[in-house]
């Protein structure tokens, strides 16, 4: 493990005390590309598959522990991702503090903590707090994202979100996953090594606000989704 001092955060990793509320996308990437958010970024895989891969879509990831946000952040850095920012911030106060209305291209959360104790179950992030903000910050059509090795909480999750505003709809896998994968994070990858089995889900925003037109829903393997959106809030 690389010690905190080995680990050079900026200009990737940001303070959260020094940014303005709401956040303002444009200013802060210096364009007005799609944003897509990645909460529990862990040690940065995903985000940082993605944004090497994808120049055009802004990437935005929240991690709670100190580490793993050094580690992303100077990860990041050094595959020279300017496209991507990290934050050090408990994913559900950012989310309602810091993050602007129908702003939001992709919400992706990969391997949430489970909380398995029956009396812990109340900290999981993926509750109906969650969902009214993952519907408020998604643009129309945006999409939310999800992959968990727990049954558990995924047979928590898939009624609480076809109980949100969001409608249900077939799970992509990111491009950047590698064959036989879901979303390619190391904790997929460890617990694949495990035998661990996986849930996905994807949900939309509808049009206008309310339920995705999309009709499927799945846990299968698609090809990624060609998202093109635009920030609506985007003012250069
Ligand atoms: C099980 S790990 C998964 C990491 C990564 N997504 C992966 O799949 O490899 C969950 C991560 O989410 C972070 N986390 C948990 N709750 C959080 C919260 N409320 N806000 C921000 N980060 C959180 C943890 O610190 C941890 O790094």
């Amino acid at each position: 493990m690389q010690s905190n001092r080995d680990l050079i955060v900026e200009p990737i990793g940001l303070n959260v005390e020094t940014l303005p509320k709401p956040l303002n996308w444009c200013e802060l990437f210096g364009n007005d590309h799609p944003v897509e958010m990645e909460i529990g970024t862990g040690k940065g895989t995903f985000l940082t598959e993605q944004a090497k891969g994808r120049p055009g879509t802004n990437f935005f990831g929240i991690e709670w522990a100190n580490w793993f946000w050094k580690y992303a952040s100077d990860r990041l850095r050094r595959n020279g991702c300017l496209n991507a920012r990290a934050v050090r911030a408990e994913a559900l106060f950012f989310l309602r503090e810091y993050v602007p209305d129908a702003s939001l291209s992709v919400l992706h959360v990969y391997f949430p903590d489970p909380w398995p104790k029956k009396r812990h179950n109340k900290r999981r992030l993926i509750q109906s707090p969650f969902l009214e903000q993952a519907v408020r910050i998604l643009v129309p059509g945006g999409r939310l994202q999800i992959v968990t090795d727990h049954q558990d909480y995924f047979e928590q999750i898939e009624p609480t979100v076809k109980a949100s505003a969001l409608k249900v709809i077939e799970y992509n896998r990111p491009g950047s996953a590698a064959e036989g994968e879901f979303v390619g994070t190391n904790f997929e990858r460890k617990y694949r090594r495990e035998g661990r089995p996986f849930y996905a889900l994807a949900a939309v925003k509808g049009e206008g606000n309310g339920r995705g037109d999309a009709e499927t829903r799945g846990r299968g393997e698609g090809e990624e989704g060609d998202c093109k959106l635009q920030s609506a809030n985007c003012k250069m």
